[in-house]
């Protein structure tokens, strides 16, 4: 008898493999054709201007989208007809490019509700106590993320920077396997977006992370490889330092302002 997987392709499995995905809305063919594969433990950022076709790749992968053609796997499982909390049980985790973070309720207690998995209004909220199990863990992505000291802030009175480290933490908290982050960067200060990349650059190494960025250095900083979209369409992939320079990509992205 042979084994469908045998333990050797188990472990060949890329974290994350889209063939051929599209996704059209209407006459628009918003992502074309994309194919791209994340060994476990990589880091990617997809880059490329306004309307490239990003976040519809995200929403394909996270399952908020279905893609009109093409198949995404997910450590070697076909996950391309599977629901948004399913994915999310097989190790899939995301924040958005708005932060999705409970803005009356407390750092703490969005940590709390993270960790549970639950959202506010699916239980009569009860604050965590230190006898909790969730309680050393909640103190623990709070210090992950440099948000220890504002456990007790109301997470709408946080800065936008601060509002982003809460949202990776709430990410962190169902210990994805692979993370997604949708320009995490955005609308931070020069100062927030160096303490984000240090952030991003000290999570766990063996969790793969894909992420979008508008933000060139941030993204070069974080990423060992770069897909560039365009279109819908990827236009080029490599080192961070190969596509700073690749003259295709200079056309249509980073143009004048790259090294600003
Ligand atoms: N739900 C939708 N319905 C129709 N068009 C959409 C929808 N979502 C995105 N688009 C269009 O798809 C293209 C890609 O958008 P998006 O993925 O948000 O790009 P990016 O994140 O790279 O800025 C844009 O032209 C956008 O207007
Ligand atoms: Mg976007």
């Amino acid at each position: 008898m042979v084994a469908v997987e045998s333990p050797r392709l188990e472990t060949a499995a890329r974290a994350l493999e889209l063939q051929g995905v599209g996704r059209r809305f209407g006459g628009l063919a918003a992502v074309r054709d994309v194919s791209l594969a994340l060994e476990p433990g990589e880091r990617r950022a997809i880059i490329g201007p306004n309307g490239a076709g990003k976040t519809t790749l995200f929403n394909l992968v996270t399952g908020e989208l279905r893609p009109t053609a093409g198949t995404i796997r997910f450590f070697g499982r076909d996950v391309t007809a599977l629901p948004p909390h399913q994915r999310v049980r097989l190790g899939l985790a995301r924040t958005y490019q708005t932060p999705l973070v409970f803005p009356r309720l407390t750092v703490r207690d969005n940590l709390y509700l993270a960790v549970r998995g639950v959202r506010p209004w699916r239980l009569s909220l009860r604050a965590p106590r230190p006898g909790d199990p969730e309680f050393a863990v909640v103190a623990e992505l709070a210090e992950r993320v440099g948000l220890r000291h504002a456990l007790s802030a109301l997470a709408g009175a946080l800065s936008h920077g601060e509002q982003r480290q809460l949202e990776i933490a709430m990410a962190l908290a169902s210990r994805p396997k692979l993370l997604l982050l949708d320009e995490p960067a955005a609308g931070l200060s020069p100062a927030e977006r160096e303490s984000l990349a240090a952030l991003l650059g000290s999570l766990d190494p063996t969790m793969t992370v894909l992420l979008i960025e508008h933000d060139m250095d941030v993204a070069f900083q974080v990423a060992q490889r770069v897909t560039v979209l365009h279109e819908g369409s990827v236009i080029a992939e490599g080192t961070p330092e190969a596509i700073a320079s690749d003259p295709r990509v200079r056309a249509v992205y980073l143009g004048g302002t790259h090294g600003e």
